[in-house]
């Protein structure tokens, strides 16, 4: 009953101008729209895909934004702002951002309550270190990160939420995690999400696998029958690649 979700996450590559080829050629060829499709690219890419994959069945993701609405927060961007331009989605806590730019729970918290107050769908990520996973301490970390994020949360906005389990040791090392021990993390993830707030919410809320997906094994994830798609960086680079990846989901 839940729509699997690929979502690319473009990082900081693409100017504009090659934000814009990508979409031609996404949009030249057909993806079947069995998935719901969303493309996280940076934010001065976010308006000429908005604006290139319009009645398009792929929508735009920013990968970050501040929480307050406006204010002095020089290179900051709002929730607002990225609604105006058409931005449906937002990826919120990133290993990246929380190992680089100092985000914390609290601003996971805090940020993952706005996009909602402006009706952005956010995509919370969680995932543990390689000493974390070595030291067994997997599931505690992940558990809290995932109570953390979620707190204060309606269960109507927690149905609609995206978590996506990203084991940090599998970013951009080519070294996945196998399909079970992803499947054996996220169906935990889901019942954490019960014990936030009840059985429905749980069964409903949809969780991704990220780290080292490619065309070639994101069938063996999407087999799984807790796991409800994949946030991809690498292999969601070309508009070959991303659309052999819906192809394969
Ligand atoms: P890779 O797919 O390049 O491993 O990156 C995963 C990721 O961090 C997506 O957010």
């Amino acid at each position: 009953q839940r729509t699997p979700i690929i979502a690319g996450n473009w990082k900081m590559h693409k100017t504009t101008d090659e934000a814009r080829e990508f979409a031609h050629v996404v949009r030249s060829l057909s993806p079947d729209g069995k998935v719901d499709t969303v493309i996280c690219a940076p934010f001065t890419s976010l308006n000429v895909l908005v604006q290139e994959l319009q009645e398009y069945p792929v929508a735009v993701g920013a990968q970050n934004m501040h929480w307050e609405e406006s204010g002095a927060y020089t290179g900051e961007i709002s929730p607002g702002m990225l609604t105006n331009l058409g931005v449906q989605y937002v990826i919120i806590g990133h290993s990246e951002r929380r190992e680089y730019f100092a985000e914390t729970d609290e601003t996971v918290n805090k940020k993952t309550k706005a996009a909602f107050a402006h009706t952005l769908i956010p995509i919370v990520c969680v995932g543990e270190n390689l000493e974390q996973r070595e030291s067994g301490k997997t599931k505690e970390w992940v558990r809290e990160q995932v109570l953390r994020a979620v707190e204060g949360l309606s269960s109507e906005q927690a149905k609609q939420l995206i978590i996506a389990y990203e084991p940090i040791w599998a970013i951009g090392t080519g070294k996945s995690s196998s399909a079970e021990d992803a499947q054996d993390v996220i169906s935990f993830i889901r019942g954490t999400v019960e014990d936030a707030f009840d059985a429905q919410v749980a069964a409903q809320v949809r969780i991704q696998y990220g780290g080292s997906v490619k065309p070639d094994n994101i069938a063996t994830y999407m087999e799984q029958p807790d796991i409800d798609g994949a946030l991809v960086g690498g292999a969601s680079l070309t508009p070959e690649s991303f659309l052999q990846l819906l192809e394969g989901a």
